[in-house]
């Protein structure tokens, strides 16, 4: 079986990782592969933007099966120049994509289909954005419609903050991605990632899990593509999963096959668990980053499988993804500087890490002499272990261990969950 992977971040060498273990027999093709990937794969140095190129590449060589990690190839339509070429792709088409490229069509889709989330309208002129900012009252959420490499949010405290923020993101501060705005309501409560698989009909879910995205402990500081993730999450429950699935995940897949646009591939609901149940912050057309890099060591049936029958479009349903009973901790190791410029090119050692540590490289490469910081968040250390409290000691324990100049990283993943533990001990 041949597997092309397209993209080198952490997400994809977690992705990497687990289907080689699905599929030790398989060649695996991953575009421009990162440090730690390409000793793993055959490196294929076309720039995943490509969509023709990459799509005719994939055809000539009989690629079985073709993974799309990130969602700019997504929204840009590459699954659907690869289901053109008869390639099977997992991923969804652009026109389901836009359930993340668009979060105007996104909230339109969830009002529509009655699913829970932030109040919300929909702008493009900054003077009625004002004079809808003017009439709200409590804290705002002002956001770019489109792709902003997760930074086009702004939570604002107060209307003049909303309103400045309203101008600046339609003035072009995220170009063209904020020629929409959306203007919503904040939310209180504790966030969640969840995971599901969709042949455009049925799905089945993976461990939640719940990502860091500030940068500093105790989630302080700038926003970050995140910095680290931690699975299961004892605040997503049987009842709680069950209830995203009634009332979130469904209506939304019907509402996706109504519109023409059946979503085969990763459906990422980002939710807030509010008093008044969950709603969702932002769905996604991918798998997170940092949280696959947690989620994928604990599930311990085929995600080959999950996928061939997801690219097929049907069988899914057959299926039913059994999980490690342990706790996975993931801590990502950054740059200096990172999430603002960060330096590149500073030699990397990795000592021998301990039993059930992996190790999932995201901004490296491998130099003249050896490997180097290429990217803002470099590695991602995800260590297993029967409790959260073994798992997250080991993975601070291997991301001391590592080095390179100017490290950081957060020690404290997972804060929320060793709270509740202690709750709960109490
Ligand atoms: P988004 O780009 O929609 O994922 O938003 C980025 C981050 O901003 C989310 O992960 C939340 O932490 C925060 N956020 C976005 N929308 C809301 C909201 N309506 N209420 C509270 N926090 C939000
Ligand atoms: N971890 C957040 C994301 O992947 O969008």
């Amino acid at each position: 079986m041949r597997i092309l992977i397209v993209g080198s971040g952490g997400r994809e060498h977690a992705l990497l990782w687990k289907l080689r273990r699905d599929a030790p027999e398989a060649t695996f093709h991953v575009t421009r592969p990162n440090g730690g990937m390409a000793g793993e794969c055959t490196p294929v140095d076309i720039d995943p933007g490509e969509a023709e190129q990459l799509s005719a590449w994939a055809r000539k060589r009989r690629i079985d099966l073709a993974v799309i990690g990130p969602e700019g190839p997504l929204a840009a339509g590459l699954a659907d120049r690869m289901a053109e070429g008869g390639v099977p792709v997992f991923g969804p088409t652009a026109a389901a994509a836009r359930i993340e490229s668009s979060k105007a069509f996104a909230k339109e889709l969830m009002a529509g289909a009655d699913v829970p989330t932030a109040a919300c309208e929909v702008h493009t002129d900054p003077d009625r954005a004002a004079a809808y900012i003017e009439a709200q009252s409590g804290p705002l959420v002002v956001k770019a419609s489109g792709l902003a490499a997760g930074k086009g949010a702004i939570v604002c405290d107060t209307r003049s903050q909303a309103a400045q923020a309203a101008r600046e993101i339609l003035g072009g501060a995220f170009g063209a991605a904020g020629r929409r705005i959306v203007i919503e309501e904040f939310m209180e409560g504790e966030e969640l990632s969840v995971f599901c698989i969709a042949d455009g009909e049925e799905y089945v879910t993976l461990l939640p899990s719940q990502d860091h995205k500030r940068v500093g402990e105790g989630d302080t500081g700038p926003n970050t593509g995140g910095m680290g993730a931690y699975a299961p999450v004892g605040l997503a429950t049987a009842a709680l999963l069950d209830e995203v699935g009634e009332r979130i995940v469904a209506p939304t897949l019907r509402a996706l096959a109504e519109a023409g646009a059946p979503f085969r591939g990763l459906l990422y609901a980002g939710l807030m668990i509010t008093a008044e149940g969950p709603k969702v912050v932002e769905f996604n057309c991918r798998f997170g980053d940092p949280e696959t890099q947690a989620v994928l060591p604990l599930l311990s049936s085929s995600l080959l499988d999950l996928m061939i029958a997801a690219a097929s479009g049907n069988g899914l349903g057959r299926q039913a993804p059994t999980f490690a009973r342990a706790a996975a901790v993931t801590t990502v190791l950054a740059a200096s500087g990172y999430p603002g410029p960060y330096r590149k090119g500073d030699p990397v050692e990795i000592p021998p890490l301990g039993e059930g540590v992996h190790l999932f490289h995201a901004g490296s490469a491998t130099g003249p002499s050896g490997l180097v910081t290429s990217g803002g968040r470099v590695l991602a250390v995800s260590a297993v272990a029967p409790d959260f409290a073994k798992a997250r000691s080991a993975s601070v324990a291997a991301a001391d261990a590592i080095s390179f100049a100017g490290k950081h990283f957060r020690s404290d993943i997972g804060w929320r969950e060793e709270r509740r533990r202690r709750q709960i001990r109490q």
